[in-house]
């Protein structure tokens, strides 16, 4: 089988590249981790890339003048990999519009909201505040707009009273980890595509984002 070539950009702990990482050898996802790529010297996640023999490096971006000159640094750090897809997992930097543009259509990202709810830092506090019943991780393709680009998956947890921020972040990662491997194999599997602006799954125009639950009762009835 061809496995697609991949990079995976990290900022921190990394576990949704583990996710990536345990889908790869538990299950069969189909990318080869070329590179993992953190801009943050200390992330946990470069230790685990090391450990599953991916090669791990560093673009610190305090190293740069200015956002240009990072990025510029970045992308040719990425393409000397060339990847077919590069995934942003928990990378936490903002990303310009020529960086953006040099990937659109092959660059994913995951954000623990329900999009377009949410969108930026610290989303759990404020789902909890607006008293959000529901609240939930997003996959999307990459566009200029931050966290913005079209919804592929969601998955919602209830917001349950005695929820509080850590208790509602660990529910939400432990579906980003479902959620994450499964959009990257549609990708993967060349069922996923981008096209001006709007996502085709299996051929068809993508007019809502898939909800995972959804997907998960397909593959129940399936037996698998
Ligand atoms: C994840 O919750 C991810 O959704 C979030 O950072 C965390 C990284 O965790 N990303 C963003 O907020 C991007 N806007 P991880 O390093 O353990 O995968």
């Amino acid at each position: 089988m061809t496995r697609l070539p991949i990079v995976v950009l990290i900022s921190g702990g990394g576990s949704n590249l583990q996710a990536i990482i345990d889908a790869v050898v538990n299950e069969g996802l189909p990318v080869d981790i070329r590179a993992v790529i953190s801009n943050n010297p200390a992330a946990y996640g470069l230790e685990r890339a090391r450990r599953a023999g991916i090669p791990a490096l560093t673009v610190d971006h305090r190293a740069y003048p200015d956002r240009g000159s990072f990025e510029t640094a970045l992308e040719a750090a990425i393409d000397a990999h060339q990847p077919a897809l590069v995934v942003l997992a928990g990378f936490m930097r903002i990303l310009g519009a020529g960086f953006v543009a040099h990937y659109l259509g092959r660059m994913l990202n995951i954000h623990p909201s329900l999009l377009p709810a949410f969108t930026g830092l610290d989303t759990h506090r404020r789902a909890i505040e607006a008293s959000e019943k529901e609240h939930g991780a997003s996959v999307h393709f990459v566009t200029s707009e931050l966290d913005g680009g079209p919804v592929i998956i969601q998955s919602r947890v209830p917001v349950l009273p005695d929820d509080d921020v850590k208790r509602l972040a660990a529910k939400v990662l432990e579906r980003e980890h479902r959620i994450y491997p499964l959009a990257i194999r549609w990708f993967a599997e060349g069922r996923l595509t981008l096209e001006n602006d709007r996502i085709m799954l299996d051929g068809q125009p993508l007019t809502a984002p898939v909800d995972y639950a959804n997907v998960e009762d397909t593959a129940q009835h399936a037996g698998n």
